[in-house]
């Protein structure tokens, strides 16, 4: 059995287009997708198809999938080297993700806790599409043998499953055909709390927009967001409130959550440990630090603003670049689909 790529080491992720991006996913994700195109060959998607396992007004779902292909795009993801482009465009996810879920076993599915958190308390009222969520993901990543798969903490669970359905597949077929896929957990800069409380996530559920920076926001956005962002009376405190992993320490999080944040916010802009920038920050104002974030958080962010916004203006050429990326997706998953479909003893005639 051929077993394409995966001797090559090849990146899937999935962004869900259900709303804009922030700066909690833009450091948290999106930086790391560019990033990884460096070591790489990278497959970045915008999963439409997950959207809609809840609501989606069909009238801004087309906006939507553009806004985040305008973001990976402004944000430096190349769509020459890189391949960007929309989950439905390329019907090996539906057609894999239909016979996972013939691997796929009903009590693994019922373990998973996103699920759990998404459908609520009247689970009855979800949709099967939202239930069988992960499964579809399982299929995203395996539809291109990718090998590596750069998620959030919260999103573990699905990738043990993805291996789980893998290794079954394998296993009942007996074969060797789907690779046992590795998370790159994107770790630390992905607690970037709200600006408005920091204690909770930034968010883009939130109803203020004063609690996020969108990646959209130009120069003057940034800055005013920040100038109003809640502190503290106190002063910056030092190193001192570093643990020995060098990450802030549940207690100083918890008495100044805002403090943290920015402070956090501030080293991730920067690509600079906690303990460096606290060296530098130990007894500063809050006035004198937001002018430096602010500095910061303009010069990198603004340019991204700014490029999206141009972007967006050419939804032409947004298509032009999704419909690039799915025909070379396609490239590689039709030849898996259909070794799939043999495997499985699928008639193609
Ligand atoms: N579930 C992921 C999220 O909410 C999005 C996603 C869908 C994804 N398919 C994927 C991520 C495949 C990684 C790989 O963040």
């Amino acid at each position: 059995m051929t077993d394409q790529g995966a001797t090559t080491k090849r990146i899937f992720s999935g962004v869900q287009p259900t709303g804009g991006l922030h700066l909690g996913n833009y450091l948290g994700a999106v930086r790391n997708f560019v990033d990884l195109q460096s070591d790489y060959e990278c497959v970045y998607c915008v999963v439409d198809l997950h959207a809609i396992t809840v609501w989606q007004d069909p009238t801004k779902l087309a906006d939507q999938t553009r806004e985040i292909t305008a973001a990976f795009l402004a944000a430096g993801i190349d769509p020459k080297s890189s391949i960007i482009f929309n989950q439905s465009q390329v019907r090996a996810h539906a057609e894999l993700g239909w016979v996972f879920n013939c691997v796929a076993r009903v009590g693994w599915l019922n373990r998973m806790t996103q699920f759990k958190d998404k459908a609520g308390k009247n689970r009855e009222a979800a949709s099967v599409g939202l239930y069988g969520y992960p499964v579809l993901q399982a299929a995203d990543i395996l539809a291109y043998l990718a090998t590596h798969v750069p998620v959030g903490e919260d999103q573990k669970q699905h990738l043990e499953l993805t291996r789980d359905i893998a290794g079954k597949f394998n296993n009942d077929f007996g074969v060797d055909f789907f690779p046992m896929i590795e998370p790159l957990i994107m770790g630390a800069a992905a607690r970037i709390m709200s600006l408005r409380d920091g204690s909770k996530k930034m968010s883009k559920s939130e109803a203020s927009d004063m609690s996020r920076i969108n990646l959209h926001d130009d120069a003057d956005a940034i800055a005013n967001k920040i100038r109003r962002a809640k502190t503290d009376p106190q002063a910056l405190p030092g190193a001192e409130v570093l643990d020995a992993d060098g990450a802030i320490t549940d207690a100083f999080a918890k008495e100044r959550p805002e403090a943290a944040n920015l402070v956090t916010i501030y080293a991730a802009l920067g690509r600079q440990s906690l303990h460096d920038v606290l060296n530098d920050l130990a007894g500063k104002s809050f006035s004198d630090f937001k002018g430096m974030l602010t500095e910061r958080a303009v010069d990198q962010m603004a340019p991204i603003g700014a490029e999206m916004q141009r972007l967006m203006n050419d939804p032409g050429h947004i298509d032009t670049v999704l419909k690039d990326g799915a025909e070379r997706a396609r490239g590689i998953a039709d030849p898996v689909i259909n070794q799939v479909y043999d495997i499985v003893g699928l008639l193609r005639a």
